[in-house]
């Protein structure tokens, strides 16, 4: 994607990185506010401010969930990576995220690069070798390891936490401490198969941790990754295999480690490394300052789901290498949800990327804004339509754009385009132009501490500031009396409209560039600097004014809550049991089905579900255990017509010969009803064919 200016000598150096997505599914709205938009709202700023930074990311292409993915759709999992890297890698340049690059992690940089960190702690005798009893599904002839495995977490009960991680509670945990553990693959009670695998003791790194981030950054790291670092490590970290017994993977690179592959979180994180290498070769770079320079910031942007993994898991394995930089930070956003739901790529309930960008063609920075002033940064947040108009039209078409559209209409229709002279000032511009001052110092001091709603928050307050001006200071009115003081006041505005364009550029790039566009400022354009906002000199000739944001009707909006909706119906009557395999007519032929009368029924002694029948069946009077009592009391079905399987072979039950069986139809609401005829012109025996 993009590769950044030269930077200066000795900027100060960051690697900024973006959780690795799973290529196992389309990008979404949630992805893009908790991952993506900070982590690139950081990256613009930072180079704004003349740092060297290396904003990397790249495709997660390995792990259970893709081989699971190519199984349901019967394709292979290189083909399934293929093609959700494509529009994965589509939707981050279509949103402008600048990554610096966006690797894979099929790539062969990146299996060298794992495969070598791997080798080189195994050299360095960092791992434990232990053969142990694994889950294994003997029907599906493979270990059931991370997602292959379901079942419910030691934790907090969860009945569908996965082998490696429990989504409700976050826990982090081996497959074998699951309870009731069942295959993902065929629904079978695993059994266990011994195996031999490769740990990190990561109990050797605990107190380690608990100084570095529970002590070292208590001050400084979000509470919501200081929490779960502390709940972590007073539980007791243990020892973590980083090898799986899949076919999937990177091949772990020693001897007699034939048909096992790394497990997909020792190797994801090695991606940010990677995608760093693969970088620095294409511009002529060198990656090590970027992962081993005492100097250099890392930053890991990722989802609460990633945090075990970024602060425990990851920086042990640096640490254990001993030769990289540990991360600085790693702020970790909570989850957005969608219109009150959690966002389910299996639900399909969710906004894709793919296709907001079909419905709101040219609207990335609207999609933007509201997921950052939105943005789950303390608490799980919602996205919802309805926020998102609003935001739309009573924020950005109603405060920046409003502004930025009178400014430049203003100053064509009065100065032909040409930047007015100011004059003197009053006391009320020179306090407007100190506040414009401030503004850049503000916003950084919100970035740089994460807290990207607020610096949002105070670019609208510019906006604002320049509204208000304008509404104060009536140039409109001026005009006829005292246009020496409209050119002040339109020289300042100006310089309003100038600032906005630069400090919005993190957060609005688009919107940011267009209106550079308009102000034709040069300046602006290249020599930006953040902290010493460019002026515009007078002079200066601007364009004509162009919308920057648009309102967004009602039906557009409803038309995506009627989408969900369609959806959230859909989900439901997938609920439907799944159809049986099909079968030959020959197979159908051979049943022998017959309208039939019941003439007793008792309840078998001792049974919850059995009622022995008497049945009427035409071709003879016979004797049907059938399983119905907890849907009809005996009394009430004498004389019910019923339909039979009478030449279903003879099963004794709980000592009873049944000879048949009596057709049933499920309810919705669980219970039973009888398959019978409409009316009575079928007499006992008729033949249902
Ligand atoms: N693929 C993981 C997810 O979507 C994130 C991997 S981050 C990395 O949750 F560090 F491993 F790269
Ligand atoms: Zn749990």
């Amino acid at each position: 994607m993009q590769d950044q200016k030269t930077s200066l000598p000795n900027a100060e150096r960051y690697t900024i990185t973006a959780a690795l997505p799973y290529t196992n599914g389309p990008i979404h709205i949630g992805h893009l506010a908790g991952v993506y938009i900070p982590a690139d709202i950081y990256a613009r700023y930072l180079r704004l401010n003349n740092k060297d930074v290396a904003f990397v990311c790249g495709s997660d292409e390995h792990g259970v969930p893709i081989t699971l993915k190519a199984k349901k759709e019967g394709i292979t999992p290189q083909e399934v990576v293929d093609k959700y890297h494509a529009i994965i890698k589509r939707s981050f340049e279509d949103f402008g995220i600048t990554f610096d690059n966006y690797s894979r992690t099929s790539a062969k940089i990146h299996h060298d690069t794992a495969s070598d960190f791997f080798k080189n702690l195994y050299d360095k005798g960092k791992f434990i070798e232990e053969v142990s009893a694994q889950l294994y599904d003997d029907e599906a002839k493979q270990f059931l390891a991370d997602r292959f495995v379901i079942g419910t977490c030691p934790k907090c009960g969860n009945e569908e936490s996965y082998g490696d991680q429990c989504e409700n509670c976050g826990t982090s945990h081996n497959a074998t401490d699951l309870i009731n553990p069942r295959s993902a693959i065929t629904g079978n009670i695993p059994t266990l198969k011994e195996t031999k695998h490769w740990y990190l003791p990561l109990n050797e790194y605990e107190n380690w941790l608990k100084e570095w981030i529970v002590e070292g950054h208590k001050n400084d790291w979000k509470t919501n990754v200081l929490g779960q670092v502390k709940s972590w490590t007073n539980d007791g970290l243990k020892p973590r295999a980083v090898t799986r017994d899949l076919d999937w993977g990177i091949p772990v690179p020693l001897e007699g480690a034939e048909g096992k592959v790394l497990y997909v979180w020792f190797d994801a994180p090695i991606g940010y490394i990677s995608s760093t290498k693969e970088w620095a070769e294409r511009v002529g770079k060198d990656w090590e300052p970027y992962w081993k320079d005492r100097n250099t910031k890392l930053i890991h942007f990722i989802g609460k789901d990633n945090i075990v993994f970024h602060c425990i898991i990851f920086p042990s394995m640096l640490k254990a290498d001993g030769n990289y930089i540990l991360p600085e930070n790693v702020p970790a956003n909570e989850f957005l949800n969608l219109e009150g739901d959690k966002i389910s790529t299996s639900k399909n309930w969710a906004v894709w990327l793919h296709e907001y960008l079909e419905e709101f063609k040219d609207k990335q920075d609207v999609l933007r804004y509201v997921l950052t002033a939105n943005a789950p940064e303390t608490k799980d947040n919602d996205f919802m339509w309805k926020d998102f108009q609003a935001r739309n039209n009573n924020e950005l078409v109603a405060i920046f754009g409003n502004f930025i559209n009178r400014v430049v209409v203003l100053t064509n229709k009065y100065y032909n385009g040409l930047v007015p002279m100011a004059g003197e000032l009053s006391e009320v511009d020179q306090n407007t132009l100190n506040k414009l001052k401030e503004y850049p110092q503000i916003i950084s001091d919100s970035i740089e501490r994460y807290r990207f709603r607020e610096a949002l928050a105070e670019l609208m307050n510019l906006a604002r500031l320049g509204n208000k001006y304008l509404a104060d200071e009536e140039p409109w009115k001026q005009i006829k009396t005292d246009p020496e003081r409209v050119n002040t006041i339109m020289n300042i505005a100006l310089q309003i409209a100038a600032g906005l364009s630069i400090l919005s550029e993190p957060f609005l790039p688009f919107t940011s560039s267009k209106l550079k566009s308009i102000l034709k400022n040069v300046e602006l354009v290249s020599e930006c600097d953040w902290n010493d906002l460019a002026t515009i000199p007078a002079g200066h000739q601007i364009g004509k004014p162009e919308l920057l944001f648009a309102k967004i009707e009602d039906a557009e909006i409803q038309l995506q809550i009627d989408k969900l909706e369609a959806t959230k119906e859909g989900n439901k009557e997938e609920i439907v049991e799944p159809q049986k395999e099909t079968i030959g007519f020959d197979d159908f032929t051979k049943l022998d089905i017959r309208i039939g009368t019941i003439l007793e029924a008792v309840k078998v002694p001792k049974t919850k579900k059995l009622l022995q029948l008497k049945v009427d069946v035409g071709i003879d009077t016979r004797t049907i255990v059938s399983g119905i009592a907890e849907s009809f009391k005996p009394e009430d079905i004498i004389g019910q017509k019923v339909s039979v399987l009478v030449n279903l072979a003879p099963r004794t039950l709980r000592g009873v010969e049944s000879q048949g069986m009596i057709l049933m139809a499920n309810t919705p609401d669980g219970k039973l009803t009888f398959v019978e005829p409409e009316n009575d012109t079928v007499s006992n025996g008729g033949q249902i064919s």
